[in-house]
């Protein structure tokens, strides 16, 4: 005997009638993520502004860290295909899969920024960076590795706490970086981050709608984001500081975004801003 919640999560995940598509909670995320995918790349020469060789080789570490990071979120769209239960459902899985192919344009974009950088100045040591110590680096093993042990739902906290790092850092490299073309396209990736944010903080009060599944995932969401946050303030600290940003504005930046994160966890995006 169906509950009547089972039933009403039926009603709103498959159609009964042909040709008749019961609306789903992610039509305006698919929506956001197919008009960014008709987005033409641009393929402009990235400029940089005038940047002390210690700026630079700082700058460069941190990017190719980051730029690992957005290579890695592809397992999971497998994992998704075999998920049946609610909030997943087809718009799900295509968004998903374009937020995904964002996070490769991220790649691309921090590629040309890197490439850019490395052909300013000698090489030092700094800029060495190759993809094995990337790899190494604490978030990357964090965030990546990590994940490869957990479930989908953990996976997705996982991720969501990602985001929040993703908006901040960019942001705040953006700000390092002015008005010069690089700075712009930092500040291109850190919009599209805030979009990345509001996807998975969806997911989980649709998955559980009781307010003790809410308490749930707030508690399981707190810790994982300062740890996220505290290892990414302690890995690129140097950066922060040649650019002159003090710490103590990083952590508040990044605390003010996980509070953000944690209200719409516990009560939804407004439909407005899930645009
Ligand atoms: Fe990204
Ligand atoms: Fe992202």
């Amino acid at each position: 005997m169906l509950s009547v919640n089972q039933a009403k999560r039926i009603l709103k995940t498959r159609p009964f009638y042909r040709n008749v598509q019961p609306s789903s909670p992610w039509d305006s995320f698919l929506e956001h993520f197919q008009r960014n995918e008709s987005v033409q790349e641009s393929q402009k020469e990235i400029t940089l502004p005038e940047l002390e060789s210690a700026q630079r080789d700082h700058l460069l570490r941190s990017l190719e860290i980051f730029r690992r990071g957005e290579t890695g979120e592809g397992r999971i769209l497998n994992q998704i295909e075999l998920l049946s239960y609610y909030p997943v459902d087809q718009e799900y899985r295509k968004s998903l899969r374009l937020f995904v192919a964002e996070e490769g344009r991220h790649a691309r974009i921090l590629g040309q920024i890197i490439k850019q950088l490395q052909g300013e100045g000698d090489p030092s040591p700094l800029t060495q960076i190759n993809s094995s110590e990337s790899e190494n680096s604490i978030s990357y093993r964090l965030f990546y590795r990590a994940r490869g042990l957990m479930g989908v739902r953990l996976k997705l906290m996982v991720l969501l706490c990602a985001e929040i790092i993703g908006c901040e850092s960019y942001e705040i490299l953006s700000r390092a970086l002015g008005n010069s073309k690089a700075g712009e396209r930092l500040m291109e990736i850190r919009q599209d981050e805030e979009m990345h944010l509001r996807f998975p903080c969806q997911f989980f009060p649709l998955l559980g709608v009781r307010p003790i599944f809410r308490k749930l995932w707030n508690m399981l969401y707190l810790p994982i984001a300062l740890l996220a946050c505290f290892t990414v303030i302690l890995e690129h600290r140097k950066t922060f500081k040649i650019f002159d940003v003090p710490l103590r504005d990083v952590g508040s930046q990044f605390w003010k975004r996980i509070l953000t994160g944690m209200q719409w966890i516990k009560d939804g995006i407004p439909m407005e801003e899930a645009k």
